[in-house]
């Protein structure tokens, strides 16, 4: 991953009319969160935390995972994982080999609009079906055992125990009818039953979680998990005495994971420096007053805010000004809800080249703007950077409150990151380390103290590892 900052332009540096710098300067001022509060901003997240570990029903969820101790690094064997929770469906054979090795064959395919916001039968029956035809591609269809799997789901699940939960929202654009409230793994269960594929779903999981211990697998000073992708949450070790709320009896470790359902960060709207184009996005969303963090911070919003922006300057001829009879057809595309994509942030980002060209062609093949001026990109590509800096920053937030929580000692910790934004997006690790050194001005090397790093497939792995810990957890219960 490079950690080479994207060349940035200041105000002057854009070559915009005078009523465009004066436009890019209050822009620039909405989306700047300095040190202070950054600082602020992680003291009231602690405090938030603090509340989810005391009672049910807290904003920040912090939820019992049911995974408890830690990894060796020694766990072997067969499982099955499911993923459902991003923009794709995956069913992963992964094989543990013990010393932290494992191998992966997997399958991908998209989940449709359709599927989304149907009936959630029709959904388990369509993952039913993937399941059924990986077994037969994979030659394991006449297994005289049931297979167990593990079922990454990423969405906010109360658990009862590793493999029961009930399901307490949608997030990330999910909707589908007859799934609140009802339990995730029977659902999925039922619909295997249907089709007779011989699978037994042994692990519900978070994506954090699994995250978590993928990374843990070989990297033993594991804290946390997190997501930077799709949607944005994380997952960290607690001690069990510290979960005030935790009514689950005896247990096998002193230890357990929780997964933080951190998106919900300040629905509330106490501290988030929410700008008027985070309010629309909110308003426009199938879910309003939800996420509120998460939709500053994650993949799937990050492009809508940066479109809000432009088409803020659009209608205040700022931005595409063009003759009458063609301005139609220019702002057709860019009028659309989501057509802006975080992708073409990260592409634009990027974009070092002195005119901008790959931008401009970005912006010409995707949302049909011809003719776009140097400035124009310019100024683009600064909106892009600063909606992309501020999600940064704030994520990065989450993890200061983890590391202080957690009271993370000078021998400091290992954090496993999965998700498009964190592995793609330019400078986003570069920019998250740069807030973590503003908070912590008494670490001294930020990068060998708070290591953050990649965690490959932490949904198919850790959803393994999970199936795994179940089944250890059930021979020392
Ligand atoms: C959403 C879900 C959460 C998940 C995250 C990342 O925030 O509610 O469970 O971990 O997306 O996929």
């Amino acid at each position: 991953m490079s950690s080479k900052a994207p060349q940035a332009y200041e105000v002057k540096e854009l070559g915009g009319t005078p009523e465009q710098e004066a436009y890019m300067r209050d822009i620039i001022d909405q989306f700047t969160v300095d040190t202070k509060y950054l600082n602020q901003i992680r003291d009231h997240f602690i405090v938030e935390m603090q509340k989810g570990l005391e009672k049910e029903g807290a904003t920040v969820a912090m939820i019992p995972s049911f995974v408890e101790g830690r990894l060796t690094g020694q766990e072997k064997g067969h499982f099955l994982a499911l993923d459902l929770g991003g923009t794709n469906l995956r069913v992963v054979l992964v094989t543990l080999e013990g010393a932290g090795k494992f191998k992966t064959v997997s399958s991908k395919s998209r989940v449709s609009e359709e599927l989304k916001t149907g009936p959630m039968r029709n959904l388990c029956d369509y993952i039913a079906e993937c399941v059924d035809t990986f077994l037969t591609e994979q030659g394991l269809e006449d297994q005289e055992m049931e297979l167990n799997l593990g079922y990454t789901f990423s969405f906010p699940v109360l658990q009862s125990s590793i493999n029961r939960g009930t399901l307490s929202t949608w997030t990330k654009g999910f909707a589908c009818t007859g799934a609140v409230g009802k339990d995730p793994v029977l659902l999925l269960q039922d619909a295997l039953l249907r089709k007779h594929v011989p699978v037994k779903v042994s692990a519900i999981v978070n994506d954090t979680v699994g995250t978590l211990l993928s990374n843990a697998y070989n990297k033993p000073e594991t804290l946390a998990g997190l997501i930077l992708g799709t949607g944005a949450n994380g997952a960290y070790i607690e001690k069990i005495d510290k979960i005030k709320k935790w009514k689950g009896g005896k247990s096998t470790s002193d230890e357990m994971i929780i997964n933080m359902e951190l998106g919900a960060f300040d629905n509330e709207r106490n501290i988030l420096p929410l700008t008027r184009f985070d309010n629309k996005l909110d308003r426009e969303s199938i879910n309003p007053h939800a996420q509120l963090y998460e939709k500053m911070i994650s993949g799937m919003y990050l492009g809508e805010i940066t479109r809000n922006v432009l088409t803020d300057m659009i209608d205040r001829e700022l931005l595409l000004k063009r003759e009458i009879h063609t301005s139609f057809a220019w702002s057709k595309d860019i009028s659309r809800h989501w057509s802006f994509e975080t992708a073409f942030m990260s592409n634009i980002e990027a974009d070092n080249s002195d005119e901008l060209s790959v931008s401009k062609e970005i912006l010409d093949t995707n949302l049909n703007l011809h003719d776009i001026t140097t400035t124009e990109a310019r100024i683009i590509k600064k909106i892009c950077e600063l909606v992309g800096k501020r999600a940064a920053r704030l994520a990065a937030c989450s993890i200061s409150a983890i590391i202080k929580h957690c009271e993370v000692g000078p021998e400091g910790c290992d954090i496993g990151i999965d998700g498009s934004l964190y592995e793609f997006y330019p400078s986003f690790e570069a920019r998250m380390y740069e807030a973590l050194k503003e908070m912590h001005p008494e670490i001294n090397d930020i990068e060998k103290t708070i290591r953050l790093g990649l965690a490959r497939d932490g949904s198919g792995v850790g959803a393994a590892l999970t199936a795994c810990v179940a089944a250890r957890m059930e021979q020392t219960a």
